[in-house]
């Protein structure tokens, strides 16, 4: 069955919007593991604009489900990706002036860096994924890296307006959950889901782990993290 991975970053951007210690994405993660998070990811940015390394080390020793780095490819990053050692790192594109992260790793351009970096954190121990477009061409070559899992980026759909478009960006998911499938990588899922378009990607079937953070803690604000997680996990897991 599917599995939730709860994306805590937001936490972290309110609590920095006043440079203070609250709320603190720790107790966020232990909270939304009791209400049915398999998973808590963030997002390490090298402008550390919300996520602190302070989160990083506490939430290492405190999270009891699995803890998913998100983090670019550089050398800063994986250095403290070893020593950190979470279960899963998801290598995702950075840019400075970016909101949120814009697009997939372009792996075909980057093919011999992104390898070097996948068995560099390979060797350490730690399970890999490549944040990509549901793109053919990419998964193909996310696949000569010898990563383990993709992350199919899903901003395209979610932003999708018309229904046409929007048909369009979830047969161009399938068929990416599928290739991605026969050739032996595991999907995982993410950016820009919600409480109502998770559930037409839930239905397709072949995605392990949906990372999900903005809808959830925008929900939250108003009923309650455990709440807004339970729902989540129940749109996942019973699509
Ligand atoms: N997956 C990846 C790789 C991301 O970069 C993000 C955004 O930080 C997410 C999932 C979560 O996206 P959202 O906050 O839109 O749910």
């Amino acid at each position: 069955m599917a599995k939730l991975g709860l994306n805590v970053d937001h936490i972290a951007t309110v609590r920095q919007a006043r440079g203070g210690n609250e709320p603190d994405p720790v107790t966020a993660a232990a909270l939304g593991e009791l209400a049915g998070a398999e998973g808590i990811t963030i997002h390490l940015r090298e402008d550390r604009r919300h996520i602190q390394d302070r989160d990083l080390d506490i939430l290492r020793r405190t999270v009891k489900t699995r803890l998913n780095l998100e983090m670019a490819a550089t050398q800063e990053m994986v250095r403290i990706a070893l020593r950190i050692k979470p279960e899963q790192v998801t290598l995702v594109p950075e840019k400075r002036q970016e909101l949120t992260t814009e697009g997939g790793l372009d792996v075909i351009i980057n093919a011999k860096q992104i390898a070097d970096t996948v068995k560099r954190l390979k060797d350490g121990g730690i399970i890999v994924s490549l944040f990509v477009d549901p793109n053919q061409e990419q998964i193909k070559a996310a696949n000569k890296t010898g990563t383990d899992y993709i992350e199919i980026h899903t901003g395209a759909y979610a932003e999708a307006q018309l229904w046409d478009d929007r048909k369009r960006e979830l047969d161009n998911i399938d068929t990416a959950i599928k290739l991605a499938r026969k050739v032996g990588l595991g999907v995982n899922a993410g950016h820009g889901l919600n409480y109502v378009n998770v559930k037409a990607l839930a239905a397709l079937g072949g995605i392990e782990e949906y990372n999900i953070g903005h809808s959830i803690i925008a929900r939250a604000m108003l009923v309650g993290l455990e709440r807004a997680v339970r729902d989540m996990v129940e749109l996942i897991k019973y699509a």
